[in-house]
């Protein structure tokens, strides 16, 4: 008999089919989150649930079930799940770390660029029929090139972020909870440095944290009075990483130049004021959003689940 399985959302193609074929799969057939008590209704009878980050997995959806063995998590993030529930009742959780570094990296590149060279201000433009031809003074970004990178959080994405600068030429300043090992900090051309002086010296600065009690709020007011008024803020993290009303009031009194965010405080909302901004850029979520990844971050949740329900380690189990 193949082990029962929950999923909460349609995944790509080859993922699917391969769910189908190896688990007995019940799925969500909307194109939308369920709600919760569909979704303890569907989890119900299953060992295993494959969850998304925009799934609430609080104590009370995994009470609800007691033969649930493991919540494979379909995003490298976990702060969805209630980690001391599961862990009160042995559930295995699991994520996906490393299949989706490139993508997310690439997508804070996007996000670098687009800001600094205006490049949806361009397309707007364009779009509506308001560009009257080539003007000296129209639109002038800013360069990347030679300009100071500060990274905030330097595990896997972070650091693929870092390997991506060299062809800019630019300094590479980071913070993180722990110092990397020199020989490492030599190889990607980085340089430690505490928040406050990092704030102040970087033109682009990126995020790379997780969302725990520690790194919520991270950028609030005190932060965003550090930093210089050209200065641009990338979050590609988790949006809670940033006080985002203090975001909006940075940007609307100058304090900083723009902000390039693909992840918001309260997802799917967004603030009405970041909408009436020009000199944001507003992505949905897209870090890992490209065919392979997704479809990678298919096979890791897969593999995961084969290994809890065999009674073995799982490969990514997180705590
Ligand atoms: C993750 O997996 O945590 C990312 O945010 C997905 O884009």
């Amino acid at each position: 008999m193949k082990p029962g399985v929950f999923l909460t959302r349609v995944l790509p193609p080859p993922v699917m089919q391969r769910l189908k074929t190896q688990f007995d799969l019940k799925y969500n057939l909307h194109d939308r989150p369920l709600t919760k008590p569909e979704l303890i209704r569907g989890m119900q009878g299953r060992p295993a649930l494959i969850s998304m980050l925009s799934d609430p997995i609080d104590a009370e959806v995994i009470a609800s079930h007691s033969g649930l063995r493991v919540i494979a998590n379909y995003a490298v993030g976990y702060n969805n799940i209630d980690m001391k529930a599961a862990a009160a009742r042995r559930i295995t959780v699991t994520n996906t770390p490393g299949v989706l570094t490139e993508a997310t990296a690439d997508l804070t590149w996007s996000l670098i660029l687009s800001l600094a060279r205006r490049v949806v201000e361009g397309d707007r433009l364009v779009r509506t029929g308001r560009w009257t031809g080539w003007n000296p003074t129209q639109l002038l970004g800013t360069q990347v090139s030679g300009k100071i990178l500060g990274l905030i959080g330097m595990g896997r994405i972070g650091r693929a972020v870092a390997e991506r600068a060299a062809g800019f030429g630019m300094r590479l300043l980071y913070h993180n909870r722990r110092r990397l090992p020199k020989p490492i900090e030599k190889n990607l051309h980085v340089t430690y440095r505490s928040l406050p002086r990092l704030l102040a010296a970087a033109d682009f600065v990126s995020l790379h944290v997780p969302l725990t009690s520690g790194t919520r709020h991270l950028i609030n007011r005190r932060a965003f009075d550090r930093m210089k008024k050209t200065a641009l803020l990338i979050n590609t993290a988790r949006g809670p990483v940033v006080d985002e009303k203090a975001l909006v009031t940075a940007l609307k009194n100058g304090k900083i130049a723009g902000a390039g965010l693909d992840v918001f405080e309260e997802e799917p909302a967004v603030q009405r004021a970041l909408l009436s901004l020009q000199n944001v850029v507003l992505l949905p979520h897209l870090g890992s959003a490209t065919v392979e990844t997704r479809v990678r971050m298919g096979w890791v949740v897969i593999e995961n689940i084969h290994a809890v329900l065999k009674g073995k380690p799982a490969p990514n189990a997180v705590r």
